[in-house]
């Protein structure tokens, strides 16, 4: 059993608090299915909703921290710490009432993630990592897989979407893995909870591009904690910048950029 530290009960506090709204919503999300209208507008308000639980509860927790969130964009306090903010990660899965999906709350202080928890509600589980202290899943210690061999590995991947600039170079990388590995590769369609796996050994490497910083900035912590690494297609740092990013396991980033390549 860990102790937490402060600023993880705070993180963890919102995320419970707010995924009440985002579980009875979910549970509403069948009958909409039905309906003329579809569950689209539903699922914007619910995004909302739980948005704004989590930014009031990290406000008050933590009134002098900046925001940047996927909804409402920047709340620029004067601080060196800023709380980067999914309320709902895995937002079509979300619409079609597949439940996989996640809130992701990262915490950045002098520009580097330094806290980041990923929670599934449905399955009530709960990712937590602070840097110099592990990653956890439900209080349990999380490593990384260790499997070496790419030809052994379950890879994920998500996008591209229907206006990806780059959709031919995307799937030109998912063709080349997957005629590399022998488990198909899988898209879980949360990017949030793809990094969330890797980092507790579920999933050995992940790639996808054109992800938005919130979508990955908790996962970034997670998996480094984890004892994984997080890296641009080239194997350098540049993946925020980049809009490419690779997580894996400790052995299998190399090989993962060769196909890259
Ligand atoms: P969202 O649910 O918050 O929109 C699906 O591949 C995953 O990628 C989801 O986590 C989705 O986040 C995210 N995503 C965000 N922007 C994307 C993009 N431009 N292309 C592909 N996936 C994107
Ligand atoms: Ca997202």
């Amino acid at each position: 059993m860990k102790l937490n530290s402060a600023n993880i009960n705070v993180m963890v506090k919102a995320c419970r608090k707010a995924s009440k709204t985002l579980i009875r919503d979910f549970g509403e999300i069948e009958n909409l299915q039905v309906s003329l209208k579809g569950p689209g507008d539903f699922v914007t308000n619910s995004d909302k909703k739980v948005e704004k639980i989590l930014i009031d509860e990290l406000l008050k927790a933590r009134p002098s921290y900046s925001i940047l969130s996927e909804e409402i964009g920047e709340i620029n306090n004067d601080d060196s710490f800023k709380w980067i903010i999914d309320p709902i990660d895995g937002t079509s899965n979300f619409l079609h009432g597949i439940p996989h999906f996640a809130i992701s709350v990262g915490l950045e202080h002098n520009k580097e993630i330094i806290c980041g928890i990923i929670y599934d509600p449905i399955k009530d589980e709960m990712f937590t990592a602070e840097k110099g202290n592990g990653s956890y899943l439900n209080n349990q210690r999380m490593r990384v897989s260790s499997r070496s061999k790419l030809e052994d590995c379950m890879i994920f991947s998500g996008g591209p979407k229907r206006e990806a600039k780059n959709r031919e170079l995307a799937l030109k990388e998912y063709y080349k893995f997957s005629i590399k590995v022998l488990t198909p590769i899988r898209k879980l369609g949360s990017a949030s909870l793809d990094m969330a796996y890797v980092a507790a050994g579920r999933c050995d490497g992940f790639w996808q591009r054109n992800l938005n910083y919130w979508d990955i900035a908790a996962g970034i912590i997670l998996v480094k904690e984890a004892g994984g690494f997080v890296t641009d297609f080239n194997g350098e740092n540049e993946y925020i910048q980049n809009k490419t990013i690779l997580a894996t396991n400790a052995k299998i980033n190399k090989e993962m950029i060769e196909v890259l390549k």
